[in-house]
């Protein structure tokens, strides 16, 4: 299957170009043991492509206390302040070749390359992990009010980009996002997690590299 004309490729970060699910495992595990409550890497899996304050929401689920919105704006910034910790302990080394040599190779064939991503940790990670400069555009959290699966992030990223957003592909591991990409008439492309084979994606990759095949 080839994508014949499209200019633009918008990149989910968290997932797509690199992993962070085990430190926002390991911050709201930190967060959820101090308020005694119930969290395991199940409930983890869940939170992906999922907003910090609705995270937050889910791992209060299994709470039988109710807490007020300035409680709860207070725990999402406790977690955020671990979470901001250990991602100074990611680098360069997380960025795998594979990721790095696609995104090269993407680049030589004309592609603009975008970031849309719900989180507002979004330059620091890329920062760390040596893409700090490397995007033509980025949307992330700190531009939306509507997180996934509401287009908007997809949407300021292409016209960053400058294209419609019938010109680009959104890549996305989260059934989140390939509906946030489908709402804003994307080409849908799924990698991994609950993306693939959600029934709603235009193409499942085989792999970060497969890119390559339809691009
Ligand atoms: C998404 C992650 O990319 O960003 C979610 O998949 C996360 O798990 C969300 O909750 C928000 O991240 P942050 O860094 O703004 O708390
Ligand atoms: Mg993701």
């Amino acid at each position: 299957m080839k994508y014949e004309g499209k200019k633009g490729v918008i990149f989910d970060l968290d997932g797509v170009i690199c992993s962070t699910d085990h430190l926002h495992y390991q911050a709201w595990k930190a967060l959820a043991d101090r308020l005694g409550i119930y969290f395991d890497e199940k409930i983890n899996n869940r939170l992906r492509g999922v907003s910090r304050m609705a995270s937050l929401e889910i791992v209060l689920e299994r709470s039988d206390k109710q807490y007020t919105q300035e409680e709860k704006e207070a725990f999402a910034e406790e977690k955020n302040n671990i979470y901001k910790e250990l991602l100074k302990t990611m680098s360069p080394k997380d960025l795998s070749d594979e990721v790095k040599n696609t995104l090269v190779e993407l680049r030589a064939r004309g592609y603009k390359l975008a970031i849309g991503s719900s989180s507002k940790n979004t330059k620091p990670i890329l920062k760390q992990i040596g893409l700090g400069d490397f995007f033509d555009k980025i949307a992330d959290g700190t531009d939306i009010t509507r997180s996934k699966p509401d287009p908007e992030v997809f949407l300021i990223a292409a016209e960053r980009l400058g294209f419609d957003p019938s010109e680009c592909c959104v890549v996305e591991d989260a059934k989140a996002g390939i509906e946030a990409a489908k709402a804003g008439k994307f080409t849908a492309l799924a990698l991994f997690g609950d993306a693939k084979g959600c029934g709603l994606e235009d193409y499942d990759l085989n792999g970060f590299g497969d890119l390559l095949n339809i691009l």
